[in-house]
C-alpha cells in the first residue's frame, strides 16, 4: 500500500483534488474486460471505494463466459498505481473507524482474488507502480512492464511493512533481491522491473497502444495466447532499449550477486553490519537508507519475509492482516509518525519508537504476529 513516493518527490498529494469521471472505469472490449484506475492527479492511488469496485467486478467477469480475459491499467500516463491512499486510512485509525480494518482487509481479498484468478489477467504497469499498485499487479499472472515503470515497495520509510502479499512475491524472487528491495525501498526502473522477475514481460511504451489492440481481440484465448502474444512484442524490441541496462545487467547481474553477499544475515542487525563493512559506496548509501527507516518496521519485514517464503499467498495475506492491524491499532506508533513526517507535515524527520534496532526487541516483533481470533483476515 501507499504512497510515499509522492511526498519524496511529488509536491502534490496532502490535499488531492478528486478527477472528474468514477474512479475507476470498467469497459467491455469484444471479449475483454477493461480496468482503468481512474484517478490521475493522485497517481491513481487505491482507495475504499476503488477497491469496492473492482472486486465485484473481476468476480463477475471470471464467472462471465463472454469474458475471457482481463486487462488493467493506470489513467494518466504518470502511474499505474502509486499506492493505497493511506492519509484517510490513518485519519481513521486515529479516530478509531473502521476504515482501519476494512480497508487492509478488503485490500487484501482484491489481492487474493487476483491471485487466483482463472483467466489471463495483464497488468500494464507503465509508469509509478508501487505498494497497493503492486497489490493489483504483480499476483496476476502477467504483469507488462515499459521503460517508464518505476517499482518501488517504500512502506518502511513510513512505519508499515511491505503488505499487499509482498511476503509471498519479495522472498520468491531470486536470491536476496526481494529481501534488499523490502527493507531498503530501492526502486527499480525499466526492463530491470522484467529482469528482477516483478514484470513478466518488457515492451516498449509506444508499442502499448497496440498490444492492449491484440489483446482485446484475441478469441477465447488460453493463457499460453496470451503469453504469446506478449512474447512477440518483447522481441520486437529495438536494439538501444536492449543497450540501456539499467542496474541488473543481463549477464553480469551484479545486483543480485550483491544482494546475495550482503543480505544473506540471520537479522537486519547483521546486514547493516555487511553493508557497513563492505566499504562500496553503494553500500555505504544503502546503509544510511536502512538507517532512516523504522527500526520496528525493519524487524517486522524481516521476519515477514522469512516466514512467506515458505507460506501460500493466502497465509501470507493472513498474516500481513495481523501485521497491519498491529501498525494500526494494537501496537506500534511508527505508521503514524511516518505518515505525519512524510505525507502530512513533510519534515521527513519520523522520531521512530524505538529508535534503534537494538530496542525492538523480540517480543515486540511476536506480539504483531499474534493471530487476532475472530478479526483474523478469512479468505
Ligand atoms: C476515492 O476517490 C474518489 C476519487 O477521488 C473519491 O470520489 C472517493 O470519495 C474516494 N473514496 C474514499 C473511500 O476515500
Amino acid at each position: 500500500m501507499l504512497y510515499v513516493l509522492l511526498a519524496l518527490c511529488l509536491p502534490v498529494l496532502s490535499q488531492m483534488s478528486s478527477s472528474a469521471g468514477p474512479e475507476v472505469v470498467f469497459e467491455r472490449i469484444r471479449n475483454a474486460g477493461v480496468i482503468t484506475l481512474n484517478r490521475p492527479k493522485a497517481l491513481n492511488a487505491l482507495n475504499l471505494s476503488m477497491i469496492r469496485h473492482i472486486y465485484p467486478q473481476l468476480k463477475k467477469w471470471e464467472k462471465d463466459p463472454e469474458t475471457d480475459l482481463v486487462v488493467i491499467k493506470g489513467a494518466g500516463g504518470k502511474a499505474f498505481c502509486a499506492g493505497g491512499d493511506i492519509r484517510a486510512v490513518t485519519d481513521a485509525g486515529k479516530t478509531g473507524d473502521s476504515l482501519a480494518q476494512d480497508f487492509f482487509r478488503e485490500e487484501y481479498i482484491l489481492n487474493n482474488a487476483i491471485g487466483t484468478f482463472k483467466k489471463p489477467y495483464v497488468a500494464l504497469i507503465e509508469g509509478i507502480t508501487m505498494g497497493g499498485g503492486v497489490g493489483l499487479s504483480v499476483h496476476g499472472r502477467f504483469r507488462v512492464a515499459t521503460e517508464k515503470t518505476l517499482f518501488a515497495m517504500p512502506e518502511t520509510a513510513i512505519g508499515l511493512f511491505p503488505d499487499v502479499g509482498g511476503g509471498y512475491f519479495l522472498p520468491r524472487l531470486q536470491g536476496k533481491l526481494g529481501l534488499f528491495l523490502a527493507l531498503t525501498g530501492f526502486r527499480l526502473k525499466g526492463r530491470d522491473v522484467q529482469r528482477a522477475g516483478v514484470a513478466t514481460h518488457f515492451v516498449e511504451s509506444q508499442k502499448i497502444s497496440a498490444l492492449e489492440e491484440d489483446l482485446v481481440n484475441l478469441k477465447s484465448p488460453s493463457f499460453d495466447d496470451v503469453g504469446a502474444v506478449l512474447d512477440s512484442y518483447q522481441n520486437q524490441l529495438l536494439l538501444h532499449t536492449l543497450e540501456k541496462p539499467v542496474i541488473l545487467t543481463p549477464d553480469s547481474s551484479h545486483l543480485f550477486c550483491w544482494c546475495h553477499r550482503l543480505f544473506e544475515a540471520s537479522s537486519v542487525e547483521g546486514i547493516q553490519e555487511n553493508l557497513k563493512q563492505d566499504g562500496s559506496a553503494f553500500a555505504q548509501k544503502q546503509a544510511e537508507t536502512l538507517a532512516k527507516m523504522s527500526p520496528a518496521s525493519l524487524k517486522i519485514t524481516f521476519r515477514q519475509l522469512q516466514a512467506g517464503a515458505t507460506m501460500s499467498l493466502q497465509d501470507v495475506l493472513v498474516m500481513e492482516y495481523r501485521l497491519s492491524q498491529a501498525c494500526m491499532v494494537r501496537r506500534g506508533k511508527d505508521f503514524y509518525e511516518g505518515v505525519r513526517a512524510v505525507l502530512i507535515d513533510k519534515d521527513q524527520n519520523p522520531r521512530w519508537q524505538p529508535s534503534s534496532l537494538k530496542d525492538v526487541t523480540e517480543q515486540f516483533v511476536d506480539s504483531c504476529f499474534a493471530p487476532l481470533g475472530e478479526h483474523d483476515l478469512k479468505l
